[in-house]
């Protein structure tokens, strides 16, 4: 059982100001029956806004395309975070990013309650490729998808899985990577003599962040979408 202005503000993606309202002109049944409490207790599946059933959704997943000088952390003392930048028509509890991007790394930020699906998403051993798009200070050279492919050994020792680099420019190139180090691309040029200068994640798995996203903006995905991320 969950209060009736949650219930219509989950399943229609309204504020819970709007929710309430609806509510409170009548729009809003419980078993057929009209409710004007918007603090009212009921079964989600009982609920119907203009006649509509309420489809109480157990987790949510939102695409955003994270600007720059925001933080990818669900609470922070004074810095912003992905999270504030979740309307509040989107807004639940336990909501965090699956996956983090830099501060100054802008592009597809997945931010769910679903720790699960976080979790397999993220893990190497399910090899969900990562895309980012990378401007470099320096052109690239010939045989750096060869290296890319065989697997870069990052300065400190550490060995990456092998990756993708499509050049697409001299100074500009698509990588695409299944693990996700910490500072993982930069450190990834950074070993091969070049310095990352702009970076942006542009897909997670099958799905591609959404050409129609300003920066900042961010959208709720269907269940389509989310399984593309799978693929
Ligand atoms: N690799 C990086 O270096 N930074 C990111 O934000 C993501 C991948």
């Amino acid at each position: 059982m969950e209060r009736l202005d949650k219930i219509i503000s989950h399943a229609f993606g309204m504020s819970r100001t709007d929710a309430k309202k609806a509510i409170q002109s009548g729009e809003v049944s419980v078993a057929g029956a009209v409710c004007k409490n918007a603090a009212q207790k009921a079964e989600p599946s009982e609920v119907t806004l203009g006649g509509q059933a309420a489809l109480y959704k157990e987790h949510i997943y939102i695409m955003l395309n994270k600007p720059q000088g925001v933080i990818s952390a669900s609470e922070s003392g004074t810095e912003k975070t992905v999270i504030d930048l979740v309307p509040e028509s989107l807004q639940r509890k336990g909501l965090f990013p699956a996956g983090r991007l830099d501060k100054d790394t802008v592009g597809f930020v997945l931010i769910t309650d679903d720790g699960a699906f976080a979790h397999d998403i993220l893990s190497p051993k399910k090899h969900i490729e990562k895309t980012y798009f990378v401007r470099t200070d320096k052109p690239i050279p010939a045989d750096l998808p060869r290296k890319f492919q065989e697997g870069v050994v990052l300065y400190d020792g550490t060995q990456c899985l092998s990756a993708c680099l499509e050049p697409v420019a001299p100074q500009e190139a698509v990588v695409k990577i299944k693990e996700g180090k910490y500072h993982q691309i930069k450190r990834m040029f950074r070993a091969n003599g070049l310095a990352v200068e702009y970076l942006k994640r542009t897909a997670m798995g099958g799905l591609s962040l959404d050409d129609s996203l300003a920066e900042g903006a961010c959208r709720e995905i269907s269940e389509e979408e989310r399984k593309c991320i799978l693929k």
